[in-house]
């Protein structure tokens, strides 16, 4: 068992590291307060290679392994999750489902453009009446002749506004199913998909989440993705893996909040001494050092698992499930060391403590999680 990390992935961290503390740092906190999407930071990241991390390097990606990934969304999140969720979705929930279930057309035409950062991506799943149900999708999508003709409404739609292709699922027999469900490549530019609203949200906020509307909206056979009826199995495939890289995303707003409690503790001094050496803060930061080192240990071997060829359904689940939790405590903890200045805008911690809920929420939340993780125990 080797845990050192190769020293290509090392430069690989000090490469995202200095980018997200010089590029985007600066900017983060005042993107956060006015929900100021991230135009030209989308466009570095596609410039570095980290919207297509994983993907084969024949179809524009950086051909890089999914600990690498993992890497990329930590340290990103480090400084700002709103770049880290940007990131994620176009490399797992997007372009990993084209590269895995797409058609040599699909990856050449769209992949390529995707991975590359020239086009970005979203993934729709979730309706008003279907969250942790899934399944119980209300979209339709029927054939005529070379088209589908999709209609219904789409909610949570990460980077949903800015996207180019979308990941959508819909019902082309709703008398089966869960095995009705057919997986699509939007061309958001077609007529009929228009944007309903951008969700005013309590984080990552410079990251952009819409509620969507297809009307009548056509999508070319060959814009299907995989076969008809095998759109949930898709659907879960591809959240199985983008569910590491919302681990390393809680990972990294974690690691951020540590760092600034840790620096924090240092310079605040009270009663005649730095707090840190007060023993209820020392022994806080040793909880937070320690249970963020378990997260990023289950993330990366859930990503191992991956880049091995071995089942990482339960191990993503619990690698998700873990860090998520531990970037809530961790940054409720951070607040709390900071006393009056962490409930403060001047100081970070707030904006970690907000980013890190939503970790618990999306690509299933920690309940469902567990439901993944129980289910895989107990599989006869
Ligand atoms: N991996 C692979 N296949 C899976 C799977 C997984 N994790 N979970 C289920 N499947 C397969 C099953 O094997 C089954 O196939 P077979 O019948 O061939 O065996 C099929 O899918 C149906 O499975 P279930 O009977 O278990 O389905 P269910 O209705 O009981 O639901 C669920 C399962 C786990 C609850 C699922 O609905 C789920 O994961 N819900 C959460 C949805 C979610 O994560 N949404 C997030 C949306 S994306 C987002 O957050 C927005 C964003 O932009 C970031």
């Amino acid at each position: 068992m080797d845990f050192q990390p190769s020293e290509d992935q090392q430069m690989l961290r000090e490469m995202v590291r200095q980018f997200a503390e010089k590029e985007a740092q600066p900017t983060a906190a005042h993107r956060d307060d006015e929900a100021i999407w991230p135009t030209e930071l989308v466009k570095k990241m596609g410039g570095l290679g980290l919207l297509g991390v994983a993907v084969n390097e024949a179809y524009g990606g950086a051909g890089l392994d999914y600990i690498s990934y993992a890497i990329v969304i930590e340290e990103l999140s480090r400084v700002d999750a709103s770049l880290g969720v940007i990131a994620s979705v176009n490399n797992s929930l997007v372009c990993y489902g084209i590269e895995q279930f797409g058609s040599d057309a699909q990856k050449r035409e769209i992949l390529t453009s995707l991975a590359s950062g020239r086009t970005l991506g979203a993934f729709s799943l979730s309706e008003p009446g279907a969250g942790s149900d899934a399944a119980a999708q209300k979209t339709t999508a029927v054939r005529d002749g070379d088209d589908y003709v999709i209609n219904g409404v789409k909610n949570w739609v990460t980077n949903g506004n800015h996207a180019d292709t979308i990941v959508l699922m819909a019902l082309t027999d709703p008398s089966k199913g869960v095995k009705g469900i057919t997986a699509f490549l939007a061309d958001t530019h077609a007529p009929g998909c228009s944007i309903v609203k951008v969700e005013n949200k309590l984080g990552i906020r410079s990251a952009h989440s819409s509620q969507m509307a297809y009307d009548n909206f056509r999508v070319p056979l060959w814009r299907r993705l995989g076969e008809e009826g095998q759109g949930f199995k898709v659907a879960m495939s591809i959240l199985n893996a983008g569910r590491i890289g919302i681990a390393a995303q809680a990972l990294g707003i974690a690691q951020g909040a540590y760092e600034a409690a840790l620096g924090y503790s240092k310079l605040r001094e009270q009663f005649g001494k730095p707090i840190h050496e007060f023993q209820a803060v020392g022994f806080t930061l040793a909880d937070m050092a320690t249970r963020i080192k378990a997260a990023r240990l289950l993330t990366y071997e859930a990503a191992w698992r991956k880049d091995n060829g071995l089942d990482y359904t339960k191990d993503a689940a619990m690698a998700k499930v873990f860090a998520s939790e531990t970037a809530m405590w961790v940054t409720t903890k951070a607040i709390q060391l900071h006393g009056s200045n962490g409930y403060s805008k001047e100081y970070p911690v707030e904006r970690f403590f907000r980013e890190a809920k939503i970790t618990e929420i999306y690509e299933g939340t920690s309940e469902i999680q567990r439901l993944v993780i129980s289910r895989e125990l107990t599989r006869a």
